[in-house]
Formats: C-alpha cells, sequence, structure tokens
C-alpha cells in the first residue's frame, strides 16, 4: 500500500503512524468510546482551527471525556506539523476514554488516550469541482446524538460503501419521513428560489465547520441563506445542490440517484460560493 507521509502523536510520543500501538482494551477500539477531529492544513497552517477546537471541546464534553489538555494537545499537533514540514495535509485527532476491563460504565481514574496524525493531502476532488459529482440517498440509520464528532460511524460506513458500490462520492442520508439530514462525511446545502438553504442544527446532523463557515461567507457575498428542511421528494424543486466538508470543501452535486440536479450543469450560486471559498483560502495561506 502506498500511503503518504503521515507523522502521529500518541500520548505525547512522536512517531511514525505505522509505528503507533493502541492496546487492545482501549475503549475506542471496544465500544467506540471516542470523539475526534479532522482538519485541513494550508500551506503549513490549520484552517478554521478555533472552531474546530471549540467543537472538539463540545464533544468531550458531551460525551464527559474529562481531563483532557486541549492546549497542549494543539501545540503537539503544531509540532507535528512543524517537524514533519507538512505543507497541504490533514490533521486527525482522536480522544478516547482510555484503556480499562471490559465494562460498559465509566472507569474510574483512567487516563484518555490522545491520539493524532498528520498526512500529506492531495485533494481527490481538484478535477471535479468544475463538472460536479453524483450522489445516491440511502436511510439515516445512524444514533440520536449525531452533533457528537464520535467514532461511532458504522451507520455513516453503510451508507458511504453503498455510494461507493454505485460509483458516487456520497450519500444523502434521509430519515423515515424523507428529511434529508446530512451526507456520511459532509454537510449539503441546496439552493431553492434563489435562497441557500440547509439542515437546521439540531441533534441528528453534525455542526459542520465548513457549513458555519459557509453561511458567513453566503452572508458575505449576499446570497440570501436559510436553515430549513429538505426531503427527498423536494429534490425536483432543487436548482443546486453541493456538498461541503474539512476535505471537500464546496463539492457541488449534479445527479442523485440518476436524476440532474437543476439542468444538470454546475448552478451560478455554487460556483460563486465555491470561488469565494477558494479566494477565503488563498487569503488566509498568504495572509
Ligand atoms: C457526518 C458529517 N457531517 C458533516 C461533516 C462536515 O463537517 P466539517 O465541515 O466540520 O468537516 C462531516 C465531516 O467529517 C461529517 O462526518
Amino acid at each position: 500500500m502506498n500511503m503518504p507521509r503521515a507523522l502521529a502523536n500518541l500520548n505525547g510520543q512522536t512517531m511514525p503512524l505505522e509505528e503507533v500501538r493502541i492496546p487492545a482494551l482501549d475503549r475506542g477500539f471496544l465500544f467506540g468510546d471516542a470523539v475526534y477531529e479532522v482538519l485541513r492544513i494550508y500551506g503549513g497552517k490549520p484552517w478554521l482551527l478555533a472552531e474546530h477546537w471549540q467543537r472538539f471541546a463540545a464533544s468531550l464534553e458531551s460525551v464527559r471525556i474529562r481531563g483532557v489538555d486541549l492546549a497542549r494537545l494543539r501545540q503537539r499537533m503544531l509540532d507535528t506539523i512543524r517537524a514533519g514540514r507538512f505543507g497541504e495535509a490533514i490533521a486527525y485527532l482522536q480522544i478516547t476514554r482510555g484503556a480499562a476491563p471490559r465494562k460498559h460504565p465509566f472507569p474510574a481514574d483512567t487516563v484518555p488516550t490522545e491520539f493524532l496524525y498528520v498526512q500529506e493531502f492531495t485533494d481527490p476532488y481538484a478535477n471535479r469541482r468544475q463538472e460536479g459529482v453524483a450522489v445516491i440517498t440511502q436511510p439515516d440509520l445512524r444514533w440520536g446524538r449525531c452533533d457528537i464528532k464520535s467514532t461511532n460511524l458504522l451507520g455513516n460506513v453503510m451508507a458511504m460503501q453503498a455510494a461507493a458500490e454505485a460509483g458516487c462520492v456520497e450519500a444523502l442520508l434521509y430519515l423515515p419521513d424523507g428529511t434529508l439530514t446530512e451526507a456520511t462525511h459532509s454537510s449539503f446545502f441546496a439552493v431553492m428560489d434563489g435562497a441557500l438553504l440547509t439542515t437546521p442544527l439540531r441533534d441528528n446532523i453534525l455542526p459542520g465547520i465548513t457549513r458555519g463557515f459557509l453561511a458567513r461567507l453566503a452572508a458575505g457575498a449576499g446570497v440570501p441563506f436559510r436553515e430549513g428542511r429538505l426531503t427527498r421528494h423536494d429534490l425536483p424543486k432543487v436548482s443546486e445542490l453541493f456538498l461541503s466538508g474539512t476535505t471537500a470543501e464546496v463539492l457541488p452535486i449534479v445527479r442523485v440517484d440518476g436524476n440532474a440536479v437543476g439542468d444538470g450543469k454546475v448552478g451560478p450560486v455554487t460556483k460563486r460560493l465555491l470561488q469565494a471559498y477558494q479566494a477565503a483560502v488563498r487569503d488566509f495561506v498568504s495572509g
């Protein structure tokens, strides 16, 4: 396997990613008792760092993993980026409740496992943003606290596998009443009647950092934006659709379940936001 270069830090120790060993009784492994974050590094600098750190703290607090020094962890991440001289990269961070005999309740006095790695990143969508991508829809089989960025991702994995087998880049998830929530590892936005529409922040979606940034960007670009419910049955009325996420950035969707979105081409609002996003990243890198 030809993996991109990666450098890790486990509980304060720096090492190549392939040398990291996690105890079998780690609760992250046994129960998915863990939360995580993924950041994009542009030009050696972590993008939207404060926002990611705020969400990381909120996830930890929601599952009551306590005693983690997040400022120290941030410094470890910055040191790892510098030590590996990473330019275009992603940083993955995960904190588990730690290793303990396998019992469901929280163990007393267990030290959380603090793991991170930084890995070179080549944008897989670089050439697809112009013509757009295809997605499918899948039932949302996940739990009731999707606002926590936990490593319990089996529902996401199953839906994404269905998308991959259909030759698609993502799956939009829907509830039993047809409400679209988000995608397996991205948020989504629709354009309806010229206005940008996305799912309201509740416990059934992750508060995407890119989603939040785009909402602010839309305001600056004079694009009307609102949060509201969109169902599978509304899709024929949608003129544009796109995914957003830390690695997806703004990724236009032109087909859903084999049907064209709008006229089947990347629309003007999506293009405008994509350009504004890329300009913001350029300013960040040069600033
Ligand atoms: C379920 C889910 N929704 C949305 C997103 C997008 O979030 P962000 O913009 O913070 O990357 C992700 C990112 O991994 C995700 O896993």
